[in-house]
C-alpha cells in the first residue's frame, strides 16, 4: 500500500481538474483553485492538470507544452502542497484513458449530445467538432470515478458534467455489481460563477477573444486596475447586490466579498453615496494585493523547472498506483481476458 493510503484511510477523497490552455483567470481561482488549497487538510485530494482535455480544442503543441508546467507553478504557488495532496498530469497516468473507453462504451449518445458545453464549443469551432469534444464528459467521469473520489471542487459550469459521470456510474454499477462511489459536486455558494468585466452575463473565461473581460491570476497591478475600472456596469450608480438587475455590479461585489471577508450588506453600506470609480478600484486593489503573493511564489516555482518536475512525477506515480488497481477491477468485471 502507498504512503497516501495508509496515512488516509479515514479521510474522504477529493479529485479535481483544470485545463493547461493558458494562464488561469480569476474565475478559475475563486471558482477552484482557492478551495483546492483549503480543502487539503481535510481530505485526501487529488489535483490533476487536464492535459487530455485541452486536445480537443487546437493546441500549438509548444504552448501546450509550456502551459502545463505554468499550469502546475500556478497550482504549487496558490498553496497545493505536494507532501500533503497528489499533483499531476492526466496524460501521466495512462489508465484515465483507458477507463475513458470503458466508459464510452457505457454513455449514451443522447446523454454526450445534450452537454451544454458541446453545444457551445461545437458552436465556437465549427471546422473542428471532433469525438474528443463530443466524448469530454466520459473521460471527465474517467478521471473522477477511477479515483473514487467522494467530492469533486469545481466551478457552476461543471454540474452538468458531473451529473453525467454519476449517471455512467450508476449504469455500470447496475450492470457489473457495485464498483464506483458516487462523487457529489463540491460547489461554494460564493464565487462558483464569476462572471465576464465586459459581459456579465457571460462566464469569465481564458478563451474569451477580449483580454479585458478576463483577468490572468499573472496580470501586474496596474492592469487588474485598469480592466477592473472598465468593467461594464449599469447607469444607476449605486452599489447594491442584484444579480438579475445588477449583473456587472453585483459580480463585482461578489469579487471583492471573495477577498474582503464583507458580506454584500457591509459592501452596501461602506461605497453608500460614493461612486462606482471609488468601488471598482477597491475591487482591483483587493485583487491585485491577494494575487501579489502568488505571483511571487509562481515566478520562484517556474524557475525551478526541476522541482516542478520531480513533484509532476512523484504525483503521476502515486496517481497511477490507485488508477491502475481500479483499472484491473473493471477489465475484469466487464469480461476483458486477464492473463
Ligand atoms: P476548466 O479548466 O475550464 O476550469 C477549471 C475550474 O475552474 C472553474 N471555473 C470557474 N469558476 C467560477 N467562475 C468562472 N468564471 C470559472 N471558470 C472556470 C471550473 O468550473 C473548473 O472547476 N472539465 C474541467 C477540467 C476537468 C475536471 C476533471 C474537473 C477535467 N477532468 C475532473 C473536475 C474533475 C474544465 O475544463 O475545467
Amino acid at each position: 500500500m502507498s504512503a497516501n493510503e495508509t496515512n488516509t484511510e479515514a479521510k474522504k477523497r477529493i479529485l479535481s481538474g483544470i485545463q493547461p490552455t493558458g494562464t488561469f483567470t480569476l474565475g478559475n481561482y475563486i471558482g477552484a483553485i482557492r478551495n483546492w488549497a483549503k480543502l487539503q487538510d481535510d481530505f485526501e485530494c487529488l489535483y490533476m492538470i487536464a492535459d487530455l482535455h485541452a486536445l480537443t480544442v487546437r493546441q500549438v503543441p509548444a504552448e501546450l507544452r509550456a502551459h502545463t508546467r505554468e499550469a502546475a507553478a500556478m497550482l504549487l504557488a496558490a498553496g497545493i502542497n505536494p507532501a500533503e495532496s497528489i499533483l499531476f498530469v492526466q496524460s501521466h497516468v495512462p489508465a484515465h484513458t483507458q477507463l475513458n473507453w470503458i466508459l464510452c462504451c457505457n454513455s449514451q449518445f443522447g446523454e454526450l449530445s445534450r452537454m451544454t458545453q458541446f453545444k457551445d464549443k461545437s458552436a465556437k469551432h465549427p471546422d473542428n467538432v471532433n469525438g474528443g469534444l463530443f466524448t469530454y464528459p466520459a473521460l471527465m467521469a474517467a478521471d473522477i470515478l477511477i479515483y473514487n473520489a467522494d467530492l469533486v471542487p469545481v466551478g457552476q459550469d461543471q454540474t452538468q458534467h458531473l451529473e453525467l459521470s454519476r449517471t455512467v456510474a450508476n449504469r455500470f454499477n447496475n450492470l457489473y455489481s457495485p464498483t464506483f462511489h458516487m462523487p457529489e459536486g463540491y460547489i461554494t455558494k460564493e464565487g462558483a460563477k464569476i462572471m465576464s468585466l465586459v459581459d456579465p452575463t457571460k462566464k469569465m473565461s481564458k478563451s474569451d477573444p477580449n483580454v479585458n473581460s478576463f483577468i490572468l491570476m499573472n496580470d501586474d497591478k496596474d492592469t487588474i486596475i485598469r480592466k477592473f475600472k472598465r468593467a461594464v456596469t449599469d447607469s444607476d450608480g449605486i452599489v447594491r447586490y442584484d444579480a438579475a438587475e445588477k449583473p456587472g455590479i453585483s459580480n463585482l461585489m461578489c469579487i471583492y466579498n471573495i477577498f474582503t471577508g464583507k458580506d454584500m450588506e457591509a459592501i452596501e453600506k461602506e461605497f453608500a453615496g460614493k461612486g462606482y470609480s471609488d468601488f471598482k478600484l477597491a475591487v482591483g486593489e483587493a485583487v491585485a494585493d491577494a494575487l501579489a503573493p502568488i505571483q511571487g511564489e509562481y515566478a520562484r516555482y517556474l524557475a525551478d523547472k526541476k522541482y516542478v518536475d520531480e513533484v509532476l512525477k512523484d504525483g503521476a506515480e502515486k496517481a497511477s498506483y490507485l488508477a491502475n488497481r481500479m483499472m484491473s477491477k473493471v477489465y475484469k468485471k466487464v469480461g476483458l481476458l486477464q492473463i
